[in-house]
């Protein structure tokens, strides 16, 4: 048995009636509980690992607000959360050989590749008996990890944060970049606009983007985070100063502001994590032959635009999730040299991790929110340790 978060459906069903099913007065921290699991045995080819430190992700909120689907309820009442984190490889099954114990790795969660590495579905999440990282230990396939860059220049809360969000930021930017390039050659126009709204996978794509030498704009309403960005080379823009996009004049408003910034020529390249509000901002911001990216939904799963000026204006929106095993490695290799992610100022006790989703919630972080789990660390991990 290990100590590991779980969500169940009868406590998201007992907040939803707490707050009259008004999904706005949800405290999610009073959903995500302290349990008991046991764990898998270990098979020939599996890795048991002792968690050292794992970042707070959004989709363990929209799991307890259960506002896109009741993810609890679909995989039979009960998930353990939790797909992104840096542990101990404890023990190995003997068929085992890229890791030994003592080791320390990352874990990724993509749960189910198809025939071209995309997943099927997220470890932890919508994967059918898959439990999560929210635990002191864990049993998992020697191919769900991969060794952690201890010498990539970042501390350990660094590199926990970015096990999930660094590869979707790397498959986003592929993509983006790409399809973008179909349009435009390199040799027709060499550096891009490109922006970000707020989060901490945009900051990432906007780091990658930067590092490829074109110019980056963040878009959000946190000052720290925007002065953490600026002082990597990528121009801020903030958000609340258009009123996170509420009214039609403060669309226009920002439009007007892009327009400025990009000497009238508009973004080539967004990513939009969050819809809602954000999308329609993000349409109207773009230059001919734009890229729009998501592989997020946080504000709104669903979005309506104009297809005639998308046409006309030759706009692309794609949609992504999570990335390969080989994008996974690939984005790995960033750590440090272009990715390198703002940290919240408080390092959360494992005890804390359902405050931690709670202020993740509210809104109220100045970066990614990172818990430690593990009291003791081993001599690796312990010397990255600020
Ligand atoms: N498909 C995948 O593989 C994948 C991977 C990671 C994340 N995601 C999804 O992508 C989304 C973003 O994830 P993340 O990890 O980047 O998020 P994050 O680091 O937790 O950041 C969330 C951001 O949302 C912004 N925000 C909050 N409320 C807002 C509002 N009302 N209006 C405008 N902005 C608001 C804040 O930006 P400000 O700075 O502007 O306040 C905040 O920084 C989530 O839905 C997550 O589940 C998907």
């Amino acid at each position: 048995m290990t100590r590991a978060y779980s969500i169940s459906v009868e406590d998201v069903a007992a907040e939803r009636e707490r707050v009259d099913q008004d999904l706005s007065q949800v405290d999610v921290s009073r959903v995500i509980k302290l349990d008991e699991l046991e764990l898998a045995e270990m098979g020939a080819s599996d890795v048991r690992l002792r968690i050292l430190a794992v970042s707070a992700e959004h989709n363990v909120d929209h799991a307890a607000l259960a506002d896109t689907v009741n993810i609890a309820e679909l995989r039979g009442g009960k998930i353990y959360p939790g797909n992104s984190a840096v542990g101990e490889v404890i023990a190995v099954g003997s068929e085992v050989t890229r890791f030994k114990p003592g080791e320390i790795v990352l874990t990724h969660c993509n749960g189910a590749p198809d025939r071209f590495g995309f997943p099927k579905v997220i470890w932890a999440y919508d994967k059918p008996d898959s439990t999560g990282w929210y635990g002191e230990e864990a049993v998992v396939g020697d191919w769900q990890i991969v060794p952690a860059p201890l010498d990539c220049g970042l501390n350990l809360w660094e590199i926990a944060a970015l096990p999930l969000r660094a590869p979707t930021a790397y498959h986003l930017w592929r993509r983006a970049d790409g399809i973008f390039r179909v349009k435009v050659p390199e040799e027709r126009l060499g550096t891009l606009n490109v922006m970000g709204f707020g989060g901490g996978v945009s900051e990432l794509f906007l780091m990658l983007a930067k590092a490829r030498g074109h110019n980056a704009f963040f878009c959000s309403g946190s000052a720290e985070r925007r002065d953490a960005l600026e002082a990597q080379g990528i121009a801020p823009i903030d958000q609340k100063a258009f009123n996170r996009f509420a009214s039609r004049d403060d669309s226009k408003a920002f439009v007007k502001e892009v327009r400025g910034l990009t000497g009238g020529e508009g973004m080539h390249i967004v990513c939009d994590m969050l819809r809602g509000p954000l999308f329609n901002a993000g349409f109207a911001a773009c230059a001919r032959e734009g890229v729009i990216v998501s592989a997020g939904w946080q504000l709104t799963r669903d979005v309506e635009y104009n297809s005639a000026a998308a046409s006309i204006k030759q706009i692309t929106l794609d949609h992504t999730h999570y990335e390969t095993l080989e994008g996974v490695e690939a984005a790995t290799e960033l750590y440090g040299s272009v990715f390198k992610p703002t940290i919240h100022s408080e390092i959360y006790a494992f005890e804390d991790l359902p405050r931690a989703m709670a202020e993740m919630h509210a809104n109220t972080q100045t970066g990614i929110p990172i818990i430690r789990v593990a009291k003791e660390m081993p001599d690796a991990a312990a010397a990255l340790v600020p």
